[in-house]
């Protein structure tokens, strides 16, 4: 603690409450602190602060509350969950409700993607696929596939394997990693440019996958990672025909296909996932955020039961099969949180309901394309990005836009200078109506 602040770090700092002690992620900590932007409760679409006033949550938090906030049921059925079991080791030792989950994670995967690992946080369900991969093509006898591909402008979490997959180079330019990984091009191109859904161009971007296969050798790439939309660089919908083609290259040469799902899960495509609404199936599906609403922390790793059977048969009888996991791997209450979150979205049909609700929506969006600051839109089920130009550096307009829009009553995340907008499931049309209104006016502000 430096001087000045042992200066006012007595109790009655608590009291009033210090600043200084919190180190905030991804965040501009000097900043925020100057000028905090606090809320103190959550309901439904809504957000408050301290004064009570209404901030409308346009992008789910942060992409993971899709039922909305404070589900009482969620909320119940953890308080009574850690009255009853608290915890129990997950190693060697087991709890109902963790296979239960796993049973209705298994249920709405595309295929055969049967076996689910249970993990923490999206960052911890990207680095146990890659572990996975290996120890999959390991117990294959191809030991040499070590190598990993993903693609420019991905964001796979921030532990060191993700960060090794990741193409945001802020994320990865501190940060060394002695992974080998091999980044695709973007799909973001220009002949695309505010079209809603897939666009009609950039399929071939897929090719990068087969130059990868004969430059470093197929049999040295275990897995191809992908966000089916890219999320947090901005909405990057997939091109008609890219992700078919990355599906066909993967099989030509035995690459796993790995979908990163943390953001596309759980209906923000209109489906339970983003494999569904494009119809192509993955080897893997990590997965995070809506799988308990964000009401607890929790990951998951789904694979085929061809990946999880050939890891199994390769240890001997008795022996651990997978050197991984957490101590809060399944958590109870993660797992109770899970259960109660996908009966909501069940009894609510709430993928259904995204999927109604997207052309209002993405039409809502687009009405805000003739500004003169938008240089691109994009969407495709509940979500969706505006671009804005730079001013200067980049994500300077970007930092400035999501202040402001803060403090006009709207949450919205921004990446640099793309607003990302994904509005909880139970959006009505006043909800869709409020967002772009807020947008309008404050976009027109600048
Ligand atoms: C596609 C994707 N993968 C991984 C992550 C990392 O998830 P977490 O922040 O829970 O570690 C995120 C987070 O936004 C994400 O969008």
């Amino acid at each position: 603690m430096g001087h000045t602040e042992a200066a006012v770090h007595d109790t009655s700092s608590r009291v009033s409450g210090s600043r200084a002690e919190y180190w905030m992620p991804f965040t501009a900590n000097r900043d925020f602190k100057n000028d905090p932007k606090m809320v103190v409760r959550a309901e439904g679409m809504y957000y408050f602060n301290e004064r009570g006033d209404r901030i409308i949550d346009g992008s789910s938090g942060l992409m993971c509350v899709n039922a909305g906030h404070a589900r009482k049921e969620i909320a119940d059925a953890v308080s009574q969950q850690l009255r009853e079991l608290d915890f129990v080791a997950p190693f060697m030792r087991g709890h109902p409700k963790s296979f239960a989950l796993a049973e209705r994670v298994a249920q709405l995967t595309p295929g055969d993607l049967n076996r689910v690992f249970f993990v923490n946080s999206g960052s911890e369900s990207i680095d146990t696929a890659m572990k996975i991969a290996l120890a999959y093509h390991q117990a294959n006898g191809e030991a040499g596939r070590t190598m990993f591909v993903s693609r420019e402008r991905a964001y796979h979490g921030v532990n060191f394997g993700g960060v090794a997959l990741s193409g945001i180079v802020n994320n990865r330019r501190k940060f060394v990693s002695g992974l080998h990984v091999a980044h695709m091009r973007h799909t973001h191109l220009k002949q695309n440019y505010f079209v809603r859904g897939q666009g009609e161009h950039g399929a071939d971007l897929a090719d990068d996958l087969e130059r990868f296969a004969n430059l470093y050798g197929a049999e040295n790439i275990a897995a191809c990672f992908v966000e089916p939309i890219a999320g947090s660089s901005g909405c990057l919908v997939p091109p008609k025909g890219y992700l078919e083609r990355l599906r066909a290259i993967c099989d030509k040469h035995k690459i796993l296909l790995v979908f990163d799902e943390v953001i596309t899960g759980f209906g923000r495509t209109g489906q339970a996932f983003a494999a569904q609404s494009f119809g192509v199936t993955p080897d893997m599906i990590t997965m995070a955020k809506g799988i308990t609403n964000a009401a607890q922390p929790m990951g998951a790793v789904a694979v085929t039961t061809r990946i999880h059977d050939a890891v199994m048969n390769a240890a001997q009888e008795g022996a651990i099969e997978l050197f991984h996991g957490y101590t809060y791997s399944g958590h109870p209450a993660a797992c109770a949180a899970g259960l109660v979150t996908l009966d909501i979205y069940e009894r609510d049909d709430l993928f259904g309901r995204g999927r109604a609700m997207s052309p209002y929506f993405l039409d809502a969006v687009w009405s805000l394309k003739d500004h003169s600051l938008v240089t691109d839109i994009r969407g495709y089920g509940m979500f969706a990005a505006i671009d804005l130009a730079p001013d200067g550096a980049p994500g300077v307009r970007g930092h400035a836009l999501q202040k402001k829009l803060f403090d006009n009553g709207l949450h919205v995340k921004l990446t640099g200078d793309s607003a990302l907008i994904a509005p909880p499931l139970i959006a009505e049309k006043s909800h869709v109506d409020g967002i772009a209104e807020i947008l309008d006016a404050t976009l027109r502000s600048f």
